[in-house]
């Protein structure tokens, strides 16, 4: 499992290094397939240092470094995806989103640094500092969603 994560990671980082452009995707529904899977893993391995951060699950810091790794790196992935003409209506993404690309990037580029921030913080092992990353990061996550989210 530890392995094939790896390896999904390696891949990941690999597709960020040669950078998509929004024409990558044949067809609107791919896009929309990508980035809805791309964020449904960062919610998920995100999810879980939220549960050590509010005490529900206990600390184990390589575990916390490990989310935050994936959560950092799968950040910089998923954004142009988004910006694909046509994929608003058949998604939770609003029209927003197109007219004012600049903006949905600079929101994006937000948690982009708010992850980095938080997988710094986790490599540290420090709790204190992971919690308040953890803020950040989620804070930049809800930020978007209010403006660009439908639902
Ligand atoms: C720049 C904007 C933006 C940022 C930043 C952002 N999201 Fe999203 N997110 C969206 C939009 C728009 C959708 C709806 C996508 C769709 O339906 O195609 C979405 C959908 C989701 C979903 C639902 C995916 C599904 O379809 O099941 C989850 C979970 C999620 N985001 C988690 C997060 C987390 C966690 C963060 C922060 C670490 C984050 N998002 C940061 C814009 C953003």
């Amino acid at each position: 499992m530890r392995k094939f994560f790896g390896l999904a990671i390696v891949g990941a980082i690999m597709v960020g290094m040669v950078g998509l452009t929004n024409a990558d995707f044949a067809r609107p529904a791919d896009a929309i397939a990508y980035r809805q899977a791309v964020m449904r893993v960062i919610g998920h391995h995100f999810g879980l240092i939220g549960a050590v951060v509010k005490g529900e699950k206990p600390f184990d810091p390589k575990d916390v470094a490990h989310h935050a790794d994936i959560v950092a790196a799968l950040s910089q992935l998923p954004w142009e995806a988004f910006l694909v003409p046509g994929t608003a209506e058949k998604s939770q993404m609003k029209e927003d989103a197109l007219r004012k690309k600049e903006d949905f990037r600079a929101a994006a580029g937000e948690t982009e640094q708010q992850a980095a921030k938080l997988a710094r913080a986790a490599a540290g092992g420090n709790l204190g500092e992971i919690r308040s990353h953890f803020g950040g990061t989620a804070g930049s996550c809800k930020a978007c969603h209010d403006v660009y989210r439908s639902r």
